[in-house]
């Protein structure tokens, strides 16, 4: 069946060989690393924490954090043993291709871009808050009208766009340049989450701590299309705190760890991929785990999880024991911190834009490389403007959960596709084993499936959606133009 022809990997791995299309290898394991921490740490703990220990997880948030990051951490074994393998830019979409067949590779590249784009948007939409909040306390104060979009009391979000539009640019002119300026700035953010973690420690009240996990109670407000599927599904009341808070939960801050697969979209530009991408992978997810299980414990320890702020909840738990001065330096390590996560966010689905260009799946002048900067400046561009006018122009909270169900879906093909693998392609040397195969997979898979189900009806219904318009997209574009069909019908490929 031609919507399941595979690319093979000495194909992908040759196509980057092509003068026109090859990146620059100029990325070590720590610069690696750097990345996954920049784009891990952002509004998922700096503004996500506050909202869900107080309406559904309570004192225990800190247990929702460490649940989510096994999740992602059984996804990581599995993307780590693909990277390692399939060191091409593309993520799972250029794995996917090389396993499962090209309609997957492209449902899979569709959803990525999905992730990454919106997830951009979500972020610069985090950081417009932020910022307008920090020049508030100078003095200044940006009209809401120009600082929200329509449907939130406003018209346009400029400040948005802006940092969309600065940060396109940055990785127009090259990676080397971004990856340093992202390496002093994540310096700052990781500086910031210890300050939280320390100077917070001398504020804690053991009182604040108990119940630490409060009894579940009924929420009559999560009904019908906002209702988690799990609860659609075994007809349970909708209720928060208790356990089934602290998994649903689960589902919402899953947001903070979303960005430790983007190491592996920058596996064609890493110098010893084999080596340089687990370490990547599986240090920036450990790493941020520690860091936000500390920050969540510590700051429910400072308030009372039901007075916390929904905006700002780590500022805004100093202001509330009296130190301001702390809150200002907080938000402005915010403001620094999630501009590196828009960064990263863009950076990596450019490179999926790239990988699926490459391949004829999307128009091909798309994946063209810069002939002085060496990168794929077109579909960074395009895809730049896109994500500005999203931020600038929709609310996006709710959107956050289709970013969340999108990666978790890219998670389960990927722990499908290291089984395939193994079976398909017993030979191919793999610098990392995930450990354990089928069990870690299976459980990767299932695990993905069970905070998927935790997500409401609604972002399901979107999901779909979004997947039903890029079915139509391949059947019209890629399905005709894809290069390893031409190939394989003997038409030659022009770029
Ligand atoms: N993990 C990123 C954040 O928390 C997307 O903002």
């Amino acid at each position: 069946m031609k919507v399941l022809r595979t690319k093979s990997i000495e194909q992908s791995i040759q196509d980057t060989e092509e003068p026109e299309h090859r990146l620059r290898r100029d990325l070590s394991a720590f610069d690696l690393t750097v990345f996954g921490i920049g784009v891990i740490i952002g509004t998922g703990i700096f503004v996500l924490t506050g909202e869900v220990a107080k309406d559904k997880a309570g004192p225990a948030v800190a247990l929702s954090f460490i649940l989510a990051a096994v999740v992602c951490g059984l996804a990581a074994l599995c993307y780590a043993e693909f990277a390692s393998t399939v060191p091409v830019a593309g993520s799972a979409y250029t794995f996917s291709y090389a396993t499962i067949g090209e309609f997957p590779a492209w449902i899979i590249g569709w959803d990525l871009i999905l992730e990454m784009a919106l997830g951009a948007a979500v972020v610069s939409v985090g950081w417009s808050g932020y910022f307008a909040s920090l020049l508030d306390d100078a003095g200044i104060t940006i009209p809401t009208a120009l600082a929200a979009p329509p449907g939130e009391g406003g018209t346009v979000n400029i400040p948005a766009i802006c940092l969309v539009l600065a940060v396109t640019a940055l990785l127009v002119l090259g990676v080397k340049i971004s990856s340093r300026v992202n390496a002093v700035v994540v310096s700052i953010k990781v500086a910031i989450v210890l300050l939280v973690i320390f100077a917070g420690l001398f504020f804690v009240k053991g009182a604040n701590y108990h119940p630490f996990i409060p009894p579940s109670k009924p929420t009559p407000s999560v009904q019908g299309l906002k209702a988690p599927l799990i609860q659609e599904l075994f007809g349970s009341a909708p209720v928060s705190y208790g356990w089934l808070g602290i998994f649903s939960a689960v589902a919402i801050v899953f947001f903070a760890y979303i960005g430790f697969d983007i190491v592996a979209t920058a596996a064609e530009e890493a110098r010893r991929p084999q080596r340089d991408l687990p370490i990547g992978l599986i240090g920036s997810l450990v790493i941020t785990a520690v860091l936000y299980a500390a920050v969540a414990t510590v700051v429910v320890g400072m308030q009372k999880y039901t007075e916390l702020s929904v905006a700002a909840p780590l500022a805004d738990a100093f202001k509330a024991v009296g130190h301001p001065v702390f809150a200002t330096i907080i938000s402005i390590g915010a403001v620094v911190g999630l501009t590196t996560v828009v960064l990263i966010l863009l950076l990596g689905q450019s490179r999926i834009f790239f990988a699926m260009g490459r391949d004829g799946l999307m128009p091909p002048w798309l994946s063209a490389v810069h002939p002085r900067f060496g990168t794929p400046y077109r579909a960074t561009i395009i895809m730049g403007v896109v994500v500005a006018v999203l931020a600038g122009f929709i609310p996006l909270a709710e959107l956050a959960e289709l970013v969340n169900i999108g990666t978790l879906f890219a998670f389960l093909v990927v722990s499908v596709a290291v089984v395939i693998l193994r079976r398909t392609r017993p030979d191919l040397p793999r610098a990392f084993r995930t450990p354990w195969v089928p069990v870690i997979p299976v459980l990767s898979v299932l695990a993905c499936l069970f905070v998927m189900i935790n997500l409401p009806v609604e972002t399901w219904l979107r999901f779909l959606a979004w997947m039903v318009v890029g079915g139509v997209v391949y059947a019209a574009y890629g399905y005709r133009n894809s290069r390893v069909g031409r190939r394989a019908e003997g038409i030659s490929y022009k770029s």
